[in-house]
């Protein structure tokens, strides 16, 4: 391994549920120091409670629409942890509507949480992350690789994630390293939080997100990529094909995708 999470301060947001959860949990098996950071305080603290040091880590609310207040969260992290060594942009909301019928408020929304968000709060945080030579780990998806039904602004939204992560990491190459991850299905709550075309969540659970990888088997494989400092890692099941198919067979890609069922 490349990176040792030792004694390291992590900071991850979307940290209440899902991923981001299992995240702090695995993370803090390696030693880390954890800042917790998602809207769900209450979720937050039992997730601490039930870490196996909770007086090392740091619970942080943090809305991911409300940039304007992220520098004052870093200056808070810096005083309470002392450094961020890496910064894991995992929270987001995923979308189950039709392009269509999608309000605009709402495609802006999903924009504003999983795009704007991650590279406001990556922004006030580069001082810090440039001076420990830190790692940036973005959750991105396979929708970042490709449309797929119902996710437009979801879809939009990852894949603007890629063009400004990878731009950021060539021109601080010296000084950061960037992690982008892209799940497919994976077994979490994201599909029942997703917004509908109202920007409500949609509360209905997919069957094929419940049969998705295990949380527990993404997360391994996660930090099994950062560790050696992989730029780009996939997982999920037969949805990850896909993006290789798109590569290197683009029109049998489109006949496949045409096939496929809104989900
Ligand atoms: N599960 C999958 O199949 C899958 C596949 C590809 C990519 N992903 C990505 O993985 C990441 C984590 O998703 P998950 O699967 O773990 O879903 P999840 O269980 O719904 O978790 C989403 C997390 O994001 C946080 N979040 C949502 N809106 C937020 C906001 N405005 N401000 C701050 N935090 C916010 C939520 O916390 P609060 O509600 O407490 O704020 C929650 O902790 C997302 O970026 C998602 O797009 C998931």
């Amino acid at each position: 391994m490349k990176r040792n999470y030792d004694n390291k301060v992590i900071w991850i947001t979307g940290a209440s549920s899902g991923i981001g959860a299992e995240l702090a949990r695995q993370f803090e098996q390696a030693g880390a120091r954890l800042v917790l950071s998602a809207r769900n305080v209450n979720g937050l603290n039992e997730l601490k409670a039930k870490l196996k040091h909770p007086t090392k880590h740091l619970v942080l609310p943090l809305d991911l629409a409300k940039s304007e207040t992220f520098v004052g969260l870093v200056s808070t992290v810096i005083n309470e942890m002392g450094s961020i060594d890496v910064l894991v942009n995992n929270g987001g909301v995923s979308q189950r509507a039709n392009a269509r019928d999608t309000a605009i408020e709402v495609d802006r929304e999903i924009m504003e949480v999983n795009y704007f968000g991650p590279v406001a709060l990556t922004k006030a945080a580069l001082p810090a992350l440039k001076k420990s030579c830190g790692q940036l780990i973005v959750i991105s998806s396979v929708a970042g690789k490709f449309g797929f039904h119902l996710r437009s602004a979801y879809s939009a939204s990852k894949h603007a994630l890629h063009g400004f992560f990878e731009s950021l990491a060539l021109e601080e190459k010296d000084s950061l390293c960037l992690t982008m991850v892209c799940p497919g299905k994976i077994n979490t709550s994201i599909s029942f939080n997703a917004l509908n075309a109202k920007g409500e969540a949609s509360q209905i659970i997919d069957s094929n997100h419940i049969s998705g990888m295990p949380v527990e088997k993404c997360v391994r494989i996660i930090l099994r990529a950062a560790g050696r400092e992989k730029s780009e890692v996939l997982m999920g099941g037969k949805e990850v094909l896909a993006v290789y198919i798109k590569r290197y067979f683009p029109a049998f890609f489109r006949v496949l995708m045409r096939k496929q069922k809104p989900a």
